[in-house]
């Protein structure tokens, strides 16, 4: 054992190691000893007085404290196309942003975005975290204080749930259900939930109300069905504020193309119209392929509501400040007005000034004819209504945005 005691008798110069019994006086080693135990001793001084200094030591985070007048919402896939838009239109509003994301889908680079928009602290900070891990949840809820929390993350294409409905079982339900008890052990009692219009399945009547009765034909409808059944479940005995927004087909960016749609290459597959018509107008896809043209419509092509993204995200803003504790609030979000594919990829066209190559092919199984929202009730309860109607206009800005980022967000796609 070493032993670095000096006893009264020993004089400085002399004073010695002790091993195992045996006495030995080496000076040299000595006065080395000496300056590396100076040395240990002034770093970890210094180290003490770094830390002290820094925000997080002698200041505990902004984020971890309730704020008079600050309203805190974590954004769960706040990196993704929707929760990215909606942290920009919540920072722009003053609100206190959290993202919490796991990166499977979204993108760093609009985090990013957000960041050097907003740079003051406590204002956006950025969690990567998944939301299936229950450990990860529970510490991101008792390390900060959240006022309300707007839930987007999800993965959300029809088509791959019904190759991995597990998967969509897991990461839809069961992660809501996770989020949800972590909500109710820390007291954060606003909840914003971002549901689908695919919860309906395939109603007989049009328009869908929040009447309509909600018979879900796909894993991602039933997945999203069972986290509000679960949501409405758990709120009948609790004072939770709670409003359920049901989208439908959302389209569109930011007007100031900041941010965008940019989902993973390897989802353009799954992907979604508006996807699809750019990347036909970009010539990475060689044309779009409607599929169904007898349908009884208009033009005989299925007819969707397409709603622009900052309208949507107006209606989690106008939610989130009408939500009532111990009340439940359930919307569809749509335009009220259904558009053929055909009235679609005109508009597309006309945005990008492409004539994107079309072939008109045979119903896929599965799709249905005709969906679109009777938005009066959120008109009436939230006194919201969408404004951007105009597919070109709608699309003319998404493809700004598209147009000057070849490769969406680019490589950002490791912490940083
Ligand atoms: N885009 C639409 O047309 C549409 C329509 C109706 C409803 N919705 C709903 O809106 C929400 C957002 O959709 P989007 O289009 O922005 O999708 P998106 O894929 O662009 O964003 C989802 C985000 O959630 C993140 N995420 C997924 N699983 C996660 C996990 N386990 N932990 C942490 N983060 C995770 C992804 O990385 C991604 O950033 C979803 O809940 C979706 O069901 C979207």
């Amino acid at each position: 054992m070493l032993n670095f005691g000096r006893t009264r008798s020993q004089p400085r110069s002399t004073r010695s190691m002790s091993f195992g019994g045996m006495d030995y006086a080496d000076p040299k080693r000595k006065s080395n000893l000496i300056g590396k135990i100076l040395l240990a001793a002034a770093l970890t001084a210094l180290c003490i007085i770094m830390l002290k200094q820094s925000p997080s030591f002698s200041t505990p985070s902004p984020f971890s404290l309730r704020e008079e007048g600050v309203t805190h919402v974590l954004v769960t896939g706040g990196a993704g196309y929707i929760g990215s838009h909606a942290a920009l239109r919540l920072l722009k509003d003053y609100y206190r942003v959290t993202i919490v994301d796991n990166l499977s889908r979204g993108n760093l680079g609009a985090v990013k975005v957000l960041q050097d928009l907003f740079p003051k602290p406590g204002r956006l900070q950025f969690i990567y975290a998944d939301l299936g891990d229950a450990k990860s949840v529970n510490k991101i809820f008792s390390e900060n204080k959240f006022d309300a929390v707007m839930h987007f993350a999800a993965v959300a294409y029809v088509g791959e749930s019904t190759v991995y409905p597990l998967k969509y079982y897991h990461n839809i339900t069961s992660n809501t259900l996770l989020v949800l008890e972590s909500m109710a052990a820390h007291g954060v009692k606003t909840l914003i939930y971002s549901s689908t219009c695919a919860t309906y399945g395939e109603p007989e009547k049009m328009p869908i109300t929040e009447e309509t009765q909600q018979v879900p034909i796909n894993p991602y409808g039933k997945a999203k069905k069972m986290a509000e059944d679960i949501i409405l479940d758990f709120s009948k005995n609790s004072d939770m504020a709670v409003m359920i927004l049901r989208y439908f087909n959302v389209i569109g960016s930011d007007p100031d193309g900041r941010l965008g749609e940019a989902p993973r290459p390897e989802l353009r597959e799954q992907g979604r119209i508006s996807g699809a018509c750019f990347d036909a107008a970009r010539g990475i896809i060689s044309g779009l392929k409607v599929k169904g043209t007898d349908y009884k419509t208009s033009d005989g092509t299925c007819v969707r509501d397409y709603i622009d993204v900052t309208d949507l995200i107006d209606a989690h803003v106008k939610a989130l400040q009408k939500a009532q504790f111990g009340k439940v609030g359930i919307y569809n979000v749509g335009t009220g007005k259904g558009r053929s594919v055909k009235e679609f990829v005109d508009a597309c066209k006309k945005a990008t000034g492409v004539d994107i190559k079309v072939d008109f092919l045979a119903r896929r199984p599965g799709d249905y004819a005709e969906v679109y929202s009777d938005p009066t009730k959120i008109r009436r309860e939230l006194n919201w209504t969408a404004r951007y109607t105009d597919l070109q206009e709608s699309l003319q800005v998404a493809w700004r945005w598209q147009k000057s980022h070849r490769d969406g967000y680019g490589t950002l796609s490791a912490m940083y």
